[in-house]
């Protein structure tokens, strides 16, 4: 009999990945998607732990599932991700009625867990070793990367996908708790990355993300042969099907001449770099531990405007950050100003238990402070986005379409004419007029108005002949 599952995903695109994977590896075990939980025989909550914020969020849900539990028994709820990891037995403690946790590094386990969990034996739990839990090599091992074989109709479009590279993380910036909740870095081997990629293309997958959390760092030796990002972006380049390449996250240290050539030579690969700046200030960096300083930044933007002029670069920033003073700030507002990103993720400093910030700085700038840092920032980050858009301006650009833009759906749109949405290939997003069955075409969008955020056009139709036109 088929049994319905919900899953609620939250955090990056890891995450995001993650619960595609769950999901496809539940279907084998004769599991269908739901999206309502009050049907679902499973609720699964794939979590965040990178802010407070997102934690809150998750412990308000299950606290929302307390009264269904308690209706009906038999529901299985799960908690699945990175606040699996950190909170581990807590969660079974603020929410006694979880019947499952599993850490990322552990998702192998859910259908086997679940079933248990159904079966009665209540609280099964699978996390990975701690960092300090053991020798090394044992703590990787207990961090497994869980990539199964997924159809396309699991993705949100089948012409898109995530392609995981590298797990874990090894930066240890003071403030982060990723490094704890996804274990040691280490890059997957490139064999496995090029048959997933060509498993993608020959689905009808023309556009590929690779994924890592320090995305430039990978590396992969096998003794006799050592395989950097540059390395794999060329054997996937070779990839038939293949329209577009992308990869996120950059740190901004590993970001090397080799790869930013590689990325200027190979027509897939997107002119389009995350790589996450954090603060402007070179005080704050050090007590952030990011490794390097503002000039050094500096440094690299002008090697990628040299090597790669038309590339949009975007930033992530924490404002806020232990005893960040509003001069330090001055000059992140400073920095936003001059490199003109094309976007940027800007947060407010979350204290997370664990961190280096946590144990040896305090979280001292007010809640106040923050926010209205956050709002300056992220003001003049928007008019930046604008002004660079007006380049677009009367231009035509290639666009993969993706689907029903957001105002579409909120509306419930169905056709036959609707607002799509789609990318360029530089990341910009683009809506225009058109047709459901244009989803996974790139077409040629001439652009007439935009946002901070998005490009407004209309699609160009290169067969209308002239003479057509005349007796028009
Ligand atoms: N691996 C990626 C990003 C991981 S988390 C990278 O290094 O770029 C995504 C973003 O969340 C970070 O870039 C940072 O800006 C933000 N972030 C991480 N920890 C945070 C914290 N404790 N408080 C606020 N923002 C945080
Ligand atoms: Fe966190 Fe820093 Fe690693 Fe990014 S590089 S995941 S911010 S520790
Ligand atoms: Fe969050 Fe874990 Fe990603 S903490 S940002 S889901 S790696």
């Amino acid at each position: 009999m088929t049994k319905r599952l919900y899953i609620e995903t939250v955090g990056c695109q890891m995450n995001v990945l993650d619960s595609e994977m769950v999901v496809a590896s539940l279907r084998q075990h004769g599991y269908e998607l739901t999206s309502d939980p009050l049907q679902a025989d499973a609720i699964l909550f794939n979590t965040c732990s990178v802010r407070q914020h997102a934690e809150d969020k998750i412990y308000s849900a299950l606290g929302k599932l307390r009264g269904t539990k308690r209706q009906h028994p038999e529901k299985i709820i799960g908690v699945l991700g990175c606040m699996a990891q950190k909170d581990q037995q807590l969660i079974f403690e603020r929410a006694p009625y979880v019947d499952l946790i599993v850490g990322p590094g552990q998702l192998h386990k859910v259908p086997e867990l679940i079933e248990r969990a159904a079966k009665g034996e209540r609280r099964q739990a699978a996390v990975s070793l701690d960092r300090t839990d053991g020798p090394l090599p044992e703590i990787k091992r207990s961090h497994e990367t869980f990539d199964p074989l997924r159809d396309p109709t699991m993705r949100p479009t089948p012409f898109q996908a995530y392609l995981r590279i590298q797990i874990g993380c090894d930066k240890f910036c003071t403030y982060c708790v990723v490094p704890m909740t996804r274990g040691p870095e280490q890059g997957r081997p490139p064999e496995q990355i090029l048959d997933e990629a060509r498993v993608l293309a020959d689905q009808g997958c023309l556009e590929i993300t690779l994924l890592g959390q320090t995305v430039n760092s990978y590396r992969y030796s096998d003794g006799a042969r050592t395989t950097r990002l540059s390395d794999l972006l060329r054997m996937l380049h070779d990839v038939p099907g293949i329209r577009r390449l992308k990869f996120v996250t950059n740190y901004p240290k590993d970001m090397s001449d080799e790869l930013l050539e590689t990325v200027r030579e190979l027509p897939k690969c997107s002119p389009y770099l995350h790589v996450p700046l954090q603060s402007g200030s070179t005080a704050v960096l050090e007590r952030m531990k990011r490794g390097y300083t503002a000039d050094d930044y500096r440094r690299m933007m002008e090697r990628i405007r040299e090597k790669l002029p038309e590339a949009a670069v975007s930033s992530d920033f924490i404002v806020g950050f232990c005893g960040e003073t509003e001069d330090e700030f001055q000059q992140t507002v400073r920095a936003v100003a001059e490199y003109r990103f094309k976007n940027s993720f800007i947060f407010k400093y979350s204290e997370r238990p664990g961190t280096k910030a946590m144990q040896r700085l305090p979280d001292d700038v007010p809640y106040a402070v923050k926010q209205r840092r956050n709002n300056e920032l992220l003001q003049l980050q928007n008019q930046i986005s604008e002004e660079d858009n007006q380049q677009f301006l009367g231009r035509s650009v290639e666009v993969l379409v993706e689907g029903p833009s957001k105002a579409a759906q909120r509306r419930g749109d169905t056709g036959p004419v609707l607002q799509m949405m789609g990318r360029t290939h530089c990341d910009r997003i683009v809506v225009f007029d058109g047709t459901l069955r244009q989803a996974g075409q790139l077409l040629n969008v001439a652009i007439y108005d935009l946002t901070a955020h998005t490009l407004l056009g209309a699609v160009q139709t290169h067969h209308v002949a002239p003479a057509v036109v005349q007796l028009l």
